[in-house]
């Protein structure tokens, strides 16, 4: 069999539901009217029986009684039929010679006997037709003379029903229309969003994430198509990131590539024949493979820092020693600068991470200080405790940064000047793995910049806590 859809589903259930209803509905309305009025109908034959049954205690079958029985008989629906025939009477058959045995039972004659009055609702078995009946039973001295029958064609009992049944039915049919006709367009507009986002979760499948669900309901679909509008955002701009990555990095190593077969096919093909030459192409050949092993060495780290699995290590480090030990590695190139660097850094600061990674964080940004401030200029740097916060700066009075390029500085291959960062050596990549660090040793990292200024970069960081 076909699997149903939520939309026949839906269709259907309602279908069901509300046939179930309207057949309840006319159910109950059959067994009230049942109740209430042939209840009724009942109760007035057994009444007219009973004036009639008084009238003969007190008279007996004279002359007056069987007028009241003609009267009743004409002024009623029904039809009155008094009997006394002793023999149609034991015989149970007690109101027609026409009327065949059938019509009350052995039990009912048992009951008129007594002196019960019985009601019945059956088939008359002469005229083919359904009665409703009554018969009170006449006695004298607690012998049955005679009896009253009183009935009436279930027919004219049902009459008044039949105008409801037909409304019912009409009711029946309009209702069964509306669900139909209505039913389908109610599944439809529950649906169709579902349909929507069936055909652009496909979409994103193939990898195109620049589709959205337009949806402004505030129901269960429509926090659902905003969820996958969201999805379908943060995959755009993943799928972005990915692709301009991988054109940044080929442009990174493009630049070198080709600088390196350049020089090294002059030196092969012999067109270099001066030593002085050679030399000065080896050493370009050198600084530019240096530059790609130093690409390489910060895209693996960074790649290794931005997945959620790197093992950062975890012991006591002094911050202060550490940042001594990597000014000692730029000495030489401070003096080369002339570049002075004065100091205040607190020895007494202990903080809780990893000792290669955190003099990463202070080369890099050392490194940027010293690349962009002049020659014969001051450099800044300080360490003091805020709080329960090691605070590291980094300031220089080198040439800032722009407000509009300030928020981008620390992302991957973000460079302000392209072409004299290339010269200078510069990846691009050494901001985002200090974003990257500081971020693992769970802190802050700012930069604040002013063009013209100069530029302080600040590390936060958790203090040991003892
Ligand atoms: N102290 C600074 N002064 C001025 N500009 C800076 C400074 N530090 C970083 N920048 C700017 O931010 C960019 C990104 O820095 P970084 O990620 O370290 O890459 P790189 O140093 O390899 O160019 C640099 O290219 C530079 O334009
Ligand atoms: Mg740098």
């Amino acid at each position: 069999m076909r699997r149903l859809g939520i939309k026949q589903k839906i269709w259907m259930t309602l279908s069901i539901v509300s046939l179930f209803t309207i057949l309840t509905g006319i159910g109950l309305t059959f067994y009230l009217y049942e109740k209430f009025y042939v209840e009724k109908q009942i109760e007035l034959l057994l009444m007219q029986g009973k004036r009639l049954e008084a009238v003969y205690d007190q008279n007996g079958k004279g002359e007056e009684f069987l007028k009241r029985v003609q009267w009743t008989d004409e002024g009623s629906e029904g039809k009155v039929i008094f009997t006394d025939d002793p023999m149609l009477l034991s015989a149970g058959v007690p109101y027609d010679e026409y009327f065949n045995t059938n019509l009350i039972t052995f039990e009912e004659r048992q009951q008129l006997l007594a002196g019960k009055e019985v009601i019945m609702i059956r088939e008359h078995p002469r005229f083919n037709q359904d009665i409703l009946a009554v018969t009170i039973p006449l006695l004298q001295e607690e012998l049955l003379q005679g009896a009253i029958f009183l009935y009436m064609p279930l027919e004219v009992v049902y009459e008044p029903f039949q105008s409801i049944r037909l409304l019912l039915l009409l009711a029946l049919v309009f209702v069964l229309l509306i669900v139909i006709v209505g039913g389908r367009k109610i599944s439809d507009h529950l649906i169709s969003p579902l349909k929507k986002m069936e055909v652009i979760s496909h979409k994103m499948m193939d990898g195109d994430f620049t589709q959205r669900i337009h949806i402004k309901t505030r129901d269960e679909i429509g926090s659902l198509s905003q969820s996958l509008n969201s999805l379908a955002s943060s995959l755009e701009k993943v799928e972005q990131q990915r692709r301009e990555f991988l054109q940044n990095v080929s442009h990174e190593l493009r630049t070198p590539l080709s600088y390196i077969k350049g020089y090294t096919e002059a030196i092969r093909d012999g067109v270099v024949v001066d030593n002085e030459d050679r030399n000065k192409y080896m050493n370009i050949i050198h600084h530019e493979v240096s530059r790609l092993q130093r690409l390489v060495n910060d895209l693996l780290d960074l790649a290794q820092l931005e997945g959620d699995s790197y093992p950062m290590k975890h012991e006591p480090l002094s911050f202060a020693q550490l940042t001594l030990d990597v000014l000692e590695r730029y000495e030489l190139i401070t003096k080369q600068k002339n570049i002075k660097i004065q100091e205040q850094l607190d020895d007494d600061i202990i903080i809780e991470g990893e000792a290669d990674r955190l003099e990463q964080v202070i080369s890099n940004l050392l490194d940027n200080a010293i690349r962009y401030t002049l020659e014969g200029k001051e450099l800044f740097i300080s360490l003091s405790q805020q709080q329960s916060s090691a605070v590291f700066t980094i300031q220089d009075l080198g040439p800032g940064i722009s407000e509009e390029d300030l928020p981008k500085v620390v992302d991957r291959f973000y460079r302000v000047n392209k072409a004299r960062t290339r010269k200078d050596g510069g990846t691009g990549l050494g901001l985002a793995i200090v974003n990257q660090i500081v971020k693992k040793h769970r802190g802050i990292f700012l930069i604040e910049s002013e063009e013209g200024i100069g530029t302080t970069v600040t590390v936060k960081l958790p203090l040991l806590e003892i």
